[in-house]
């Protein structure tokens, strides 16, 4: 345990890990089974276009899901480009779509790359997801779908946005790029609203180096989306739709089905560090691990803490300094709100007072394989005496310029 501000590492201290415990070390699974499939793989001399190692990664993932159709693709962006593209053809460039103001910025991109206005949402104040009262006071005539974001791996409110969605006639879509294995209720993540979009990124809880998917039950839109993401051809080899490149590559198939095979495991290791880190961090004042309803389950992919300034004397930028000096790359997911990244504030959105206060105030710990519970409790013990010491790391850190303490 560190007593002083010396003992600290962002004040010349050793640090407490002398190699990097991090957010989204990538969950690779059994190397000889993935190099045993890359065999397969080389030996079939079928790289990529719908080999056979993407139907098989794509029939697991429907099955885990619980739907009918597992389109993948090369990554969640383009995935969400496919389906905001889909619910707005015919549209007018000045159609909307509504995202959460607290997500990744692929979220908001999606609909900005294929010439839409995404109309940016709140969120509820403690979960961070988005809120729905919210979507509903944001519906206009151009309106023309909703997307739901799973922060977190938390699910939205997937039943009051199915509502609101049918009685305006719009479509809803789930970004659930970090919620696969995660459930709302009995049901998995990934079979709500017309369709739902999983990320296969390295550091998503199933890693194909870089993959997404669609998952639906609505056999029309598998068969566009299927079209769309191989150029727009269809099944007689004519280009029937506009379409793009978005093929999962036998490589990522291999790496994604490898990483698959880990995901149970992965998930129980995930909710022991979760219950470890609960235990390491109770008392530590105006620092709270975000709690999860337990009916839905939780893949505990990230672990998330809300650092409030005034209960921690010590902002959430600064204890992510102070960690980070101690080779605890915590990450701020988010430092800004959708609305104030710079490709959206020209559009003088009103102020959206929660997802604001969040992007200050949420960080996520590393956790994952390659952290254990000794490694909480060490994580634990720094976060804890950051905020006992928090007056006088802060004025430290305001009369010392960075790099002055050798950090
Ligand atoms: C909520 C959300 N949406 C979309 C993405 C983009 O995923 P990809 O990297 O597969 O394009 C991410 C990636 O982190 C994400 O967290």
């Amino acid at each position: 345990m560190k007593h002083r501000t010396e003992d600290l590492a962002l004040f010349g201290g050793p640090p407490a890990f002398l190699h990097n415990r991090r957010v989204g070390r990538p969950n690779q699974g059994d190397r000889a089974r993935f190099l045993e499939r890359m065999n397969r793989v080389l030996d079939n001399e079928w790289l990529s276009n719908m080999g056979p190692l993407m139907y098989e990664f794509e029939e697991r993932v429907a099955q885990l899901v619980g739907v009918r159709h597992c389109v993948s693709l090369c990554n969640a962006t383009v995935a969400l480009q496919m389906l905001v593209g889909d619910a707005t053809t015919g549209g007018a460039p000045d159609d909307e779509v509504i995202v959460p103001a607290l997500t990744f910025p692929a979220t908001a991109h999606a609909v900005r790359w294929r010439g839409l206005r995404p109309v940016v949402c709140d969120v509820n104040p403690v979960t961070g997801l988005i809120d729905p009262d919210a979507v509903e006071a944001l519906i206009t005539p151009r309106t023309r779908a909703i997307v739901g974001v799973h922060l977190w791996g938390q699910p939205c409110d997937v039943l009051r946005l199915e509502k609101i969605a049918e009685s305006n006639g719009l479509r809803l879509f789930f970004d659930a790029a970090p919620a696969l294995g995660c459930t709302h209720g009995d049901r998995p993540l990934g079979g709500f609203g017309h369709a739902e979009v999983f990320s296969f990124h390295a550091t998503k809880v199933v890693n194909a180096f870089e993959g997404g998917a669609i998952v639906t039950d609505d056999d029309a839109l598998a068969a566009r989306m299927r079209a769309v993401r191989n150029f727009g051809f269809g099944p007689d080899g004519l280009v029937e739709l506009l379409g793009t490149n978005g093929k999962l590559s036998e490589a990522a198939a291999a790496m994604g089905l490898t990483s698959l095979d880990a995901l149970e495991d992965n998930i129980a290791h995930n909710r022991a560090m979760y219950e470890a880190y609960l235990a390491a961090l109770s008392g530590v004042p105006g620092v709270r691990v975000l709690e999860y309803d337990p009916q839905h389950r939780n893949n505990h992919h990230y672990m998330m803490i809300n650092v409030e300034e005034q209960g921690a004397g010590v902002h959430r930028d600064l204890l992510l300094e102070v960690l980070r000096a101690e080779n605890i790359l915590a990450q701020p997911y988010f430092r800004q709100a959708m609305h104030q990244l710079r490709p959206y504030a020209d559009e003088s959105p009103a102020p959206l007072p929660h997802a604001e206060r969040l992007c200050g105030q949420l960080l996520a710990l590393p956790t994952g394989p390659g952290v254990s519970t000794t490694d909480v409790e060490v994580i634990g013990d720094v976060v804890r005496a950051a905020v006992a010491l928090s007056g006088e790391v802060t004025a430290r850190r305001r009369t010392e310029p960075a790099g002055a303490t050798g950090a």
